[in-house]
């Protein structure tokens, strides 16, 4: 299958623009598709790198700079790559006050990377949420879907961590 991207990026043998592909053919003609087109482009590329974009851009016929506002605007879209889990340590001020920063500072210093970044493997990504709605259980993590409340003990968290490292 060839797709017929014309920004110089080597579309045809990724599967992954050949799934878009599809996907954009199955939408196309209908009103308004940028948005479900860069959901979709953020489910099968994980991200939303500027080739992907320009992809997109290309075969809806959407001004890519359209495209770009849409994917800076909102914060489900991310332009950086994501880590195979995602660490959200809750900084709402429930959590705050049962020391949330501890928490903060303890991952920081066991995955080697800031608030906001991927580790180098490509395992971790860490970012600090508003309140997740448990404020009894604070200071409250999530990794991926799973919650860690009442986390007073730091020294718990490399543990925790491991259970995702396998
Ligand atoms: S403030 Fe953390 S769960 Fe509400």
């Amino acid at each position: 299958m060839q797709n017929e991207c014309k920004c110089n990026c080597n579309t045809a043998d990724d599967p992954r623009y050949v799934e878009l592909k599809a996907y954009i053919d199955s939408v196309k003609g209908n009103e308004g598709i940028a948005m479900s087109v860069l959901q979709e482009a953020q489910t099968i590329f994980g991200y939303l790198p500027l080739e992907v974009q320009k992809f997109i851009s290309q075969n809806i016929d959407v001004p890519l700079a359209e495209l770009y506002g849409v994917s800076t605007f909102y914060s489900q879209f991310t332009l950086t790559p994501r880590g195979k889990h995602h660490i959200g340590i809750c900084l709402g001020t429930a959590c705050y006050v049962r020391g949330a920063q501890k928490l903060v500072d303890k991952f920081v210093a066991e995955l080697k990377i800031a608030v906001g970044e991927t580790t180098e493997d490509g395992l971790f990504t860490l970012d600090a949420t508003r309140c997740l709605g448990c404020c009894g259980l604070a200071p409250v993590i999530m990794i991926d879907e799973d919650v860690y409340g009442k986390l007073d003990d730091v020294d718990a968290i490399p543990g925790i961590l491991d259970k995702y490292r396998g």
